[in-house]
């Protein structure tokens, strides 16, 4: 583990397993989402966010432009990194870019909800450590949205049913809304991570996303880990931001 990397800071030495401590430090429940274009710009935040132990996210924008590379040189400098690939093939394909991503040293990975996926990417994954997590329905979709995809259950409904299947999968952890987090808690039990993005600060802008909390609301209601991406990535003061953050969650926490 490399203390002495000026980029990527230190503080993330601590290791965790699903079913996260409840004295879990407030900022390491806080899982940055680095949705900006480029690894300078990726690296720029990560340099104004190293003091704090938190979560780096490589999701879809920047994991097409190197983001990967970002995901490496963060895990290898300690620090606990979360590929947001939202993975859904077939089971052959997801299973070997599983085992290829496994090789990055990343603590967790997305995959879709469908059960072929998910026990393709148990095997892909094996013993390599890394943390799988099924996204049940995206926090974007609505029971509309549903709708117009085709699927004829409300959203909650569905999140519960697919919480079903990664728990037969073997699935480490979910994504999850906040308002779904307890009930999803009684299916998968106390040693699954839940992950809940969608969060806004009060008065904070919802933007695209439509199933929206405060950090205080998702702690309480049982997340684990908060996503949270423009709140802090689109603030001027994005360690300001990421430490007011903080603080709701260790208020939900207490
Ligand atoms: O900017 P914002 O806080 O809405 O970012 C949320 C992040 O969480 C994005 O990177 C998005 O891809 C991710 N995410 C989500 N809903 C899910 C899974 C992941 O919003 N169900």
């Amino acid at each position: 583990m490399s203390r002495a990397s000026p980029v990527f800071g230190t503080g993330n030495e601590g290791s965790f397993t699903p079913g996260l401590p409840l004295s879990l430090e407030p900022a390491r429940r806080l899982i940055v989402a680095l949705d900006v274009p480029t690894p300078l710009e990726a690296e720029r935040l990560v340099e104004r966010l190293a003091e704090l132990p938190v979560v780096f996210k490589i999701g879809h924008q920047l994991a097409y432009t190197g983001g990967l590379t970002v995901a490496e040189r963060l895990a290898k400098a300690g620090r606990e990194v979360f590929l947001d690939l939202k993975l859904h093939d077939i089971p052959r394909t997801v299973e070997e870019g599983v085992r290829s991503l496994a090789g990055f040293g990343a603590k967790y990975l997305t995959v879709h909800a469908y059960p072929q996926t998910m026990r393709a990417a148990v095997a892909g994954a094996g013993a390599s450590g890394l943390t799988l997590l099924a996204v049940t329905v995206l926090t974007s979709m609505n029971d509309g949205d549903a709708e117009e995809a085709g699927y004829g259950h409300p959203v909650a409904e569905l999140a519960q049913r697919r919480a079903v299947d990664a728990r037969e999968a073997g699935i480490g952890g979910l994504v999850c809304a906040a308002s779904e987090a307890a009930s999803l808690r009684e299916v998968v039990g106390p040693d699954r991570v839940l992950v809940v993005p969608g969060i806004r600060p009060a008065g904070e802008a919802a933007g695209d996303q439509k199933r929206v909390t405060t950090p205080a609301d998702a702690i309480r209601a049982g997340a684990d880990r908060l996503v949270v991406g423009r709140p802090i990535t689109a603030a001027s003061d994005p360690l300001a931001a990421a430490r007011a953050i903080i603080a709701e969650i260790a208020e939900g926490a207490a």
